[in-house]
């Protein structure tokens, strides 16, 4: 696993993408999945707002239904994008790591982060999707997403706020997971709550003034 394909090899089309997803075996974590979770958009091009965000990897709910941010945290992910007018249907929704890793404790599957190298094995389907799709600003929602787009280690906190140049010019915005809203209580969850209102909108604001 993790022999580095070449960028000539990438898939030609999103479907092309999605198919070859979920076949993907370059790390162990596809043996265990349901399927692979391909990233999701706009059917039309010409209905695409220039946004990509990118999660970790598909959770237990994602995992079953083939589809991003379903769950509970697409749930708390949908409810800030509305409350930033940020058009979640315009923008393309995706993951660093496209299958779900988990330990079965019973019957559940519980969510395990994935490994540096998982993620930097992945970061060939996101370089691709990331070619086809030509977002100008890219949010990274967590350490793991970052990682996936910088191909480095960020920190959440130095980091958010304020875009980060990549290399095919884009824009990176790095913010937090919100399954890790989900795991804070009282002033802390309120905290962080704001922290992420502020980050979406900022990067609402900058889309705006792209145009
Ligand atoms: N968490 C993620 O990071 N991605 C999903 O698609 C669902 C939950």
């Amino acid at each position: 696993t993790g022999a580095a394909p070449d960028a000539a090899d990438r898939p030609a089309s999103l479907a092309a993408l999605a198919d070859a997803i979920t076949t993907c075996r370059r790390c162990p974590i596809g043996e265990c999945a349901t399927q692979g979770v391909a990233g999701e958009g706009p059917l039309d091009p010409q209905g695409f707002s220039g946004l990509m965000i990118v999660g970790e990897q598909p959770g237990d709910e994602e995992d079953r239904a083939g589809r991003p941010f379903i769950g509970p945290a697409g749930q708390v992910l949908d409810r800030h994008l509305a409350q930033a007018g940020i058009d979640r249907g315009a923008a393309r929704v995706t993951n660093a790591v496209r299958h779900f890793k988990f330990v079965q404790r019973g019957k559940r599957r519980l969510h395990q982060s994935p490994t540096a190298r998982e993620i930097d094995i992945c970061r060939w389907w996101l370089e691709a999707e990331r070619a086809l799709v030509k977002p100008r600003i890219v949010l990274a929602l967590g350490a793991s997403a970052a990682r996936g787009l910088l191909g480095r280690t960020a920190s959440i906190t130095r980091e958010r706020g304020r875009p980060l140049p990549l290399e095919d010019g884009s824009e990176l915005w790095i913010t937090a997971h919100p399954s890790y809203l989900l795991r804070l209580e009282g002033g802390a969850r309120d905290e962080q709550e704001r922290l992420f209102a502020a980050d979406l909108a900022a990067v609402a604001a900058r889309l705006a003034q792209l145009g």
